[in-house]
């Protein structure tokens, strides 16, 4: 298992999502056993949003990383702001909001969500500072592609970026063309959301791919966990899939001792080829 380094640590290469958790209140009890089956099997990163439930997902969390079960230090926890947040005079107040809701003094990472109408520079001014004063240990961002990324690190702070979340799956390689060299370069590693491609909720039909279930059978894997092998094969990409189901998060927790072979690999690109040319970046 390939631990992955960032923002100066190295952590278990499995996260956790938490995109639709916390807004029923009839699951928080399940939900919150999901996030700790994670973390009692060896998950570092948690990742949430202040838009996920408008701060509830951020509470859920609260509720399952209480302090006299985990040490903080254990942690590597992840939110992100709103674009409409991210200039120098809101993104504090965010930030102080999801440190409330989440019950913690400072944040691993704090990540720009995706790019709206506040210039880059002045959110990394406003990310810089809030890591001076401590509140946050890095800042990355999310959704953004190879130029934006190229000009993050023209700016005077610009190489201190610590991570791009974005889309990644086998039915998601763009970002492989030139995203990833570039980031790969700067030594930034990618954080994968939607990484079991949502279940195959965008019609896909990875979870039921032939090739998959074959060499899930190799590894007395499931297919979810050959997805989730092959998004942190490279040692690189901490991927963060969501479930609100403690046996899945256990199984997904376990795809991180599966080493696909070279002839897994080969397999696997004749039916998921890498890509060729330049892609739009895969969205939400
Ligand atoms: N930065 C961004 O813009 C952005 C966008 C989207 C997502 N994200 C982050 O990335 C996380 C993951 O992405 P996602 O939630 O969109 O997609 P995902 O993790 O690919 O898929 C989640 C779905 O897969 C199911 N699932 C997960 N593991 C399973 C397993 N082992 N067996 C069967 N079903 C399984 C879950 O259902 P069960 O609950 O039934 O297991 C859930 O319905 C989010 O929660 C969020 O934290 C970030």
């Amino acid at each position: 298992m390939k631990k992955v380094k960032i923002a100066g640590r190295e952590v278990f290469p499995i996260g956790l999502g938490t995109l639709k958790m916390g807004d029923k209140s009839n699951k928080f009890d399940q939900e919150i056993k999901a996030i700790q089956m994670g973390l009692d099997n060896g998950v570092q990163v948690i990742d949430t949003a202040e838009m996920y439930g408008d701060g509830n997902s951020e509470h859920l969390i609260a509720q399952a990383i209480k302090p006299y079960l985990y040490n903080r230090e254990d942690l590597f926890l992840i939110s992100k702001v709103l674009p409409s947040n991210a200039s120098k005079k809101q993104l504090p107040i965010s930030l102080d909001h999801s440190l409330i809701r989440l019950n913690v003094d400072y944040l691993d990472l704090y990540l720009l969500h995706w790019q709206g109408s506040i210039p880059l520079q002045e959110t990394v001014e406003a990310l810089e500072k809030a890591k001076n004063q401590g509140k946050i240990k890095a800042w990355g961002v999310s959704n953004l592609d190879t130029d934006d990324i190229e000009k993050i690190l023209t700016f005077p702070e610009g190489a201190n970026c610590a991570a791009n979340q974005v889309r990644y799956n086998l039915a998601d390689r763009g970002i492989e063309y030139d995203l990833i060299p570039v980031m790969s370069k700067q030594e930034i590693p990618v954080i994968a959301y939607a990484p079991v491609d949502r279940c195959d909720s965008s019609g896909t039909g990875l979870t039921k791919q032939n090739v998959l279930k074959e060499i899930a059978e190799t590894h007395q894997a499931d297919i979810f966990q050959i997805l989730l092998a092959w998004c942190i094969r490279n040692g690189e990409t901490i991927a963060i899939p969501q479930s609100s189901n403690p046996a899945h998060v256990f199984n997904n927790v376990k795809a991180a001792e599966i080493q696909l072979t070279q002839q897994d690999l080969e397999q696997i690109d004749t039916i998921f080829p890498k890509p060729v040319t330049k892609q739009p970046l895969a969205l939400w």
